[in-house]
């Protein structure tokens, strides 16, 4: 069973080192995740979290500049310049690294991530997705709901490893899909539903209360 952030020496880290957990968040669009992130740190509700950085694959994402509104360093890391998938994720890695990120947020990255950054993070790249998984994983998972007519829907916070969509699930909730739903009406429900699971992943990560065994993420009282 792998503990994660330190939990067996937790208080021994804290008292040697900093305390806080550095945050990176990738992000590609509008990053309306990435402010609920933002705000919940702001507020106090993830206790000893800072976001060290921002990161967008597009240069206009408005998540950049959100970022920037709060003095945080938002940083555009252009695939074109990068000869291969595992290539661009080596650089992002390294810029992570060098700020010395210890989790992960994917908040609307639409880029499959490569291994290499499984293993530079392991069960700590975090992801959002807005869909109870493993259904409707991929892109416009809530027009595949609407399409395949299932009742309930819902969002998904888990672990990424190796496989799209795929790795330890931290927590979900669930969200009806009404008769006269379209994709927008769904979509505005789920991500209400995203914007408070996200930080509250987030907060049991940051407080060490997060214990992954095989797929199972136990949370720790
Ligand atoms: C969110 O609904 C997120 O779950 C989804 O993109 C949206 C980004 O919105 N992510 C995926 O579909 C990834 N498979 P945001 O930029 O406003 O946070």
């Amino acid at each position: 069973m792998l503990c994660l952030r330190f939990l067996s020496n937790k208080s021994h880290h804290r008292d040697i080192i900093n305390m806080t957990t550095n945050i990176g968040v990738l992000a590609s669009g509008r990053g309306s995740n990435l402010q609920a992130i933002l705000d919940a740190v702001e507020a106090g509700e993830i206790p000893d979290a800072e976001i060290a950085v921002v990161v967008s694959d597009k240069e206009n994402a408005f998540s950049l500049q959100r970022a920037r509104k709060k003095k945080i360093d938002a940083v555009h890391i252009n695939p074109v310049d990068y000869e291969s998938r595992q290539e661009y994720d080596q650089a992002v890695v390294d810029l992570l690294k060098g700020k010395k990120v210890e989790l992960v947020c994917m908040a609307g990255y639409m880029r499959i991530i490569s291994p290499i950054f499984v293993k530079a993070f392991p069960n700590r790249v975090m992801n959002i997705h807005p869909a109870l998984l493993p259904s409707f994983p991929g892109l416009n998972a809530q027009k595949q709901a609407l399409e395949y007519a299932v009742k309930v829907t819902g969002c998904t916070v888990h672990f990424a490893d190796e496989q799209v969509d795929h790795g330890p699930i931290i927590i979900q909730t669930a969200v009806p899909v009404l008769e006269d739903d379209d994709v927008d009406s769904l979509s505005r429900r789920i991500l209400k539903q995203e914007h408070r699971i996200y930080p509250e992943a987030i907060k049991l990560f940051c407080e060490g209360r997060l214990e992954v065994d095989g797929r199972r993420v136990n949370v720790i009282k």
